[in-house]
């Protein structure tokens, strides 16, 4: 990392749930802050250390080695799920208060925004997204078309009424959707939302996170930005429009925490050593087969939240190579290596056959998977128990070959291996 440059961003490189949060963790006390910067309790992002698993939807990975967490403008935040979520770190010892600080530019995610979410999902019908149901696309929806709360509105006199006219312009939203709310239950979620607001408002930090965070910096202190979801998630650059609705991208990290793109030093792209997707939309190396399903069950591919089963299939390098190319990523970081130990061989997809032609490039649209066709290498496995690795001169000559292959045809080094779920189960290289 470079003098004046002091941010580093880590993020998804493929459909989300790469295992960011895990990363997070054991690289969070060679920084000062951690911060996240987009999308909301969409994400779960796992922590397994000292016999602890610990899923955080909204609260950054790096709460629990001491450092300052803020959560960014960039961000959308569900006051009633931070507050459980919140609660129980707080209950387990984390003195979370005192930690983290939450952007009063924060998007507020109403209780009516996820019953839009579900009634838009259910007007799509067989082309719904397959969302997380937690009210990401409304909520962003009302930011860029200007009606959104932020979490600077709850310390304002007149928020009960923008509450009230927000809600009620949801409400007929809803009723043109033929989903209007039952009465009581709507008022019991506003109740316990409006619980949740005050519990934020009364116990954190509501910061100026731009001005902050640039003080920060200014005074030599670093920090580490963690993506949620992944880059084929992004509202521009995925797989449109089966996406999330914000910019999982490092330009998400400069817009979602208020910092130019100068100081940005290392980014680190975090994938697995297969892929995975939950929801609809295109996958070109789905698998559909058995070894889709071994995959699925070696590598525990259900949500993390949700317990939806995730799609699983080959690593998919066009889409690799495209996501690197929009990030920038100087370091690349491989997870679960160890789910693919047993197999006899591996797959690549090294390039698409697009309509008959074969290209190395991310086209346009992979939505017509009869056109559009992954072009294979097949790899010898390594047969190897990696769980038990822990120094890369352990590694089994074939694993080193794999590796050595990704290198060459992504052209960034692989900087970190992760062979188990647990913080220790981390090999630098
Ligand atoms: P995130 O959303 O990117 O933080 O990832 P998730 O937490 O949704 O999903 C990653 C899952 O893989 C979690 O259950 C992790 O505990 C687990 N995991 C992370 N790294 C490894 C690894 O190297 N090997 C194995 N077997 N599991 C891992
Ligand atoms: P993390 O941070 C995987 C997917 C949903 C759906 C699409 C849109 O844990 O990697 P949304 O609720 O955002 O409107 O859903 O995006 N999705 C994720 N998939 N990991 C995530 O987060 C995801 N967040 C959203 O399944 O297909
Ligand atoms: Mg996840």
């Amino acid at each position: 990392m470079q003098k004046d440059m002091k941010v580093d961003v880590l993020l998804g490189l493929q459909w989300g749930d790469e295992g960011k949060g895990k990363v997070v963790d054991v690289l969070t006390p060679r920084y000062d802050m951690v911060a996240r910067f987009q999308g909301g309790p969409n994400a779960g992002h796992t922590l397994e250390f000292d016999g602890r698993k610990v899923v955080l939807r909204s609260i950054p990975s790096g709460v629990f080695q001491g450092n300052v967490n803020i959560i960014g403008n960039g961000v959308v935040l569900d006051p009633v799920l931070f507050a459980g979520e919140a609660k129980e770190l707080i209950n387990a010892g984390t003195d979370l208060s005192k930690i983290l600080k939450v952007s009063k530019k924060v998007h507020l995610i109403l209780p009516t925004h996820r019953l839009l979410d579900a009634a838009g999902e259910k007007a799509k019908g067989k082309d719904k997204i397959g969302t997380t149901g937690k009210g990401i696309g409304p909520t962003y929806t009302d930011k860029t078309s200007r009606n959104g709360i932020r979490v600077g509105d709850v310390l304002e006199a007149d928020f009960a009424e923008r509450f009230k006219k927000a809600t009620d312009r949801h409400l007929e939203q809803l009723a043109r959707l033929d989903s209007t709310p039952d009465p009581e239950n709507l008022k019991n979620l506003i109740d316990t939302w409006t619980e949740a607001v005050n519990f934020l408002r009364d116990n954190f930090d509501l910061i100026d996170s731009e001005h902050y965070i640039n003080k920060e910096l200014r005074q030599g202190k670093s920090m580490l930005c963690e993506g949620a979801q992944g880059t084929m998630l992004d509202v521009d650059f995925g797989s449109y429009p089966f996406v999330t609705s914000s910019n999982t991208i490092t330009a998400g990290a400069c817009s979602g925490l208020g910092i130019a793109p100068n100081k940005i030093g290392d980014v680190y792209g975090i994938f697995k050593a297969y892929c995975t997707r939950v929801g609809s939309g295109p996958f070109p190396t789905e698998l559909f087969d058995e070894t889709g399903a071994e995959i699925r069950r070696i590598g525990h591919e259900f949500g993390a939240v949700t317990g939806r089963e995730r799609r699983c299939g080959w690593i998919d390098l066009v889409a690799l190579r495209y996501a690197i190319m929009i990030n920038g990523v100087t370091k690349l970081i491989m997870m679960k290596s160890d789910v693919l130990d047993g197999f006899k061989t591996i797959k690549a997809c090294t390039a698409y056959k697009v309509d008959g032609v074969e290209t190395r490039d991310f086209p346009y649209s992979i939505d017509d998977a009869s056109r559009v066709i992954p072009v294979y290498k097949e790899i010898a496995g390594w047969n190897t128990d990696l769980t038990k690795v822990s120094s890369e001169a352990e590694f089994p000559q074939e694993f080193k070959d794999y590796i050595k292959f990704l290198e060459e045809e992504l052209e960034v080094p692989i900087a970190i291996v992760s062979v188990g779920p647990d913080r220790t189960q981390t090999i630098e290289r």
